[in-house]
């Protein structure tokens, strides 16, 4: 089984336009207030006398799902053995409506083999979310760095190698989906498939487009309507903040809709940082989709407190240093941090076509960021690693706090 590891994949593949992705790309109990100080981090302390502003007792934080349910359905990504961990049990269970596996329905875990599947842990995650009454997002059907090498295997210069490979992926699409008939409310059926520069609209390195060009596109979202009619079918992909990438990402959606190829929706996953764009330019994104006729989801919103060069993500090079967590520039970043998830929110509430917001994990405890561009404790949710709401989420559900 082929595991194509996405880190530095961006950086790769994106060279200098590595800036534009993410550089220009309760518990608690007792009244009072509470400190946000950089105890409640698994880094190393500070004997920095810096401090952040004050936060309310974690005990008086209003659930997410029900500040947004007029709105949007409220996601995190976990899989099951994130998930039963006491402390992103208790967030999950009183903060989320919907939950997006972080790996356990890829097609590398799943796909073992052609006609053989593993959804052991896929079901584990699907009961969790049945006995805990949350709903479920599918990620993902076909992406290029999850993709086991048997969906490949063949001479591509016999005539009917494209054939084979095609069938192969409609016979995974339709069995996949069937097994989750009913229990996912979606599914990101193509993963990531936008060029990242202007000489394709589409993602050429990428072993989908290798083997059958970009008609795969096509073929996958087809064979999930076929598997499921109801389902909501998306393409999903990050950097769609930025302008000229969501341009070949719309030639794309346009390409398919004047096929008749099911389409109901545009997965936003809006990897960020605290420097790299601003609710406006996500806004901008947003209206582009609606334009389209298609719905929004933000499916992977996270925020760096890093502001990297692009070399950080081609090479590793100069990025930023470790902010040491109760340190003044720690305090600095997590205020900007805070002013950006309000303004991403208050933007998303005032959109129909936004249906549901997805955190890309549950609290500062467990995150990609901790290996992604480099290994480097990250901060990029609005839970602390203690799992106490962060000024952040103070700031997305209350417009009078102050971060
Ligand atoms: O489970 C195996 C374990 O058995 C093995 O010992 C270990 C050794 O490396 O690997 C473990 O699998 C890792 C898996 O995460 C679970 O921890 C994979 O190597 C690793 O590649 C995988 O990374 C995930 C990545 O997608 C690739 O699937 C990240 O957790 C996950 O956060 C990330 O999520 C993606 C979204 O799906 C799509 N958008 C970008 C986002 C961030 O890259």
């Amino acid at each position: 089984m082929s595991n194509r590891m996405p880190v530095n994949r961006r950086g790769l593949l994106l060279g200098g336009a590595a800036t534009s992705l993410l550089a220009a790309c309760g518990g608690g109990g007792g009244g009072g207030s509470y400190s946000s100080g950089g105890g409640t981090s698994s880094s190393s302390s500070s004997s920095s006398s810096a401090s952040g502003p004050t936060l309310p007792d974690p005990s008086t934080a209003p659930a997410l799902k029900t500040h947004f349910a007029a709105n949007f359905k409220i996601g995190m990504a976990a899989d099951a053995s994130t998930a039963t961990q006491a402390l992103s049990n208790a967030i999950l269970v009183k903060h989320a409506s919907s939950i997006t596996a972080e790996n356990a329905m890829k097609a590398n875990p799943i796909g073992v083999s052609e006609g053989v599947y593993d959804y052991s842990q896929a079901d584990a995650l699907v009961t969790y979310c049945q006995t805990n009454g949350i709903a479920l997002r599918g990620h993902n059907l076909v992406w290029h760095a999850t993709a086991p090498a048997w969906f490949f295997a063949g001479n591509t210069a016999d005539p009917t190698y494209k054939a084979t490979v095609r069938a192969r992926l409609e016979k995974y699409i339709t069995d996949v989906v069937t097994h989750f008939k009913g229990k996912v409310y979606c599914w990101d059926v193509v993963n990531e498939c936008t060029s990242d520069d202007s000489s394709s609209n589409y993602r050429t390195a990428s072993p989908w487009y290798t083997a059958l060009g970009p008609d795969y596109i096509e073929y996958a979202l087809r064979a999930a309507r076929a598997a499921d009619p109801t389902v909501q079918l998306f393409i999903n992909d990050y950097s769609t903040e930025d302008t000229s990438k969501r341009g070949r990402l719309m030639a794309i959606v346009a390409d398919l809709q004047a096929k008749g190829v099911p389409l109901d929706g545009i997965g936003h996953q809006l990897h960020l940082s605290i420097t790299s764009t601003t609710a406006a330019a996500v806004d901008a994104a947003l209206a582009d989709v609606e334009a389209k006729g298609l719905i929004n989801h933000v499916t992977e919103l996270d925020i760096s407190i890093y502001s990297d060069p692009g070399s950080c993500y081609s090479s590793g090079s100069g990025c930023a240093a470790q902010v040491t967590a109760g340190s003044q520039a720690y305090y600095t970043a997590l205020q900007s941090q805070a002013l950006l998830y309000r303004a991403l929110y208050n933007a998303f509430a005032k959109r129909a076509s936004v249906k549901s917001v997805t955190t890309w994990g549950v609290a500062d405890n467990h995150t990609w960021l901790n290996g992604f561009p480099i290994t480097r404790t990250n901060y990029p949710l609005l839970f602390d690693t203690s799992g106490n709401p962060k000024s952040a989420f103070w700031a997305v559900v209350d417009a009078t706090f102050v971060p």
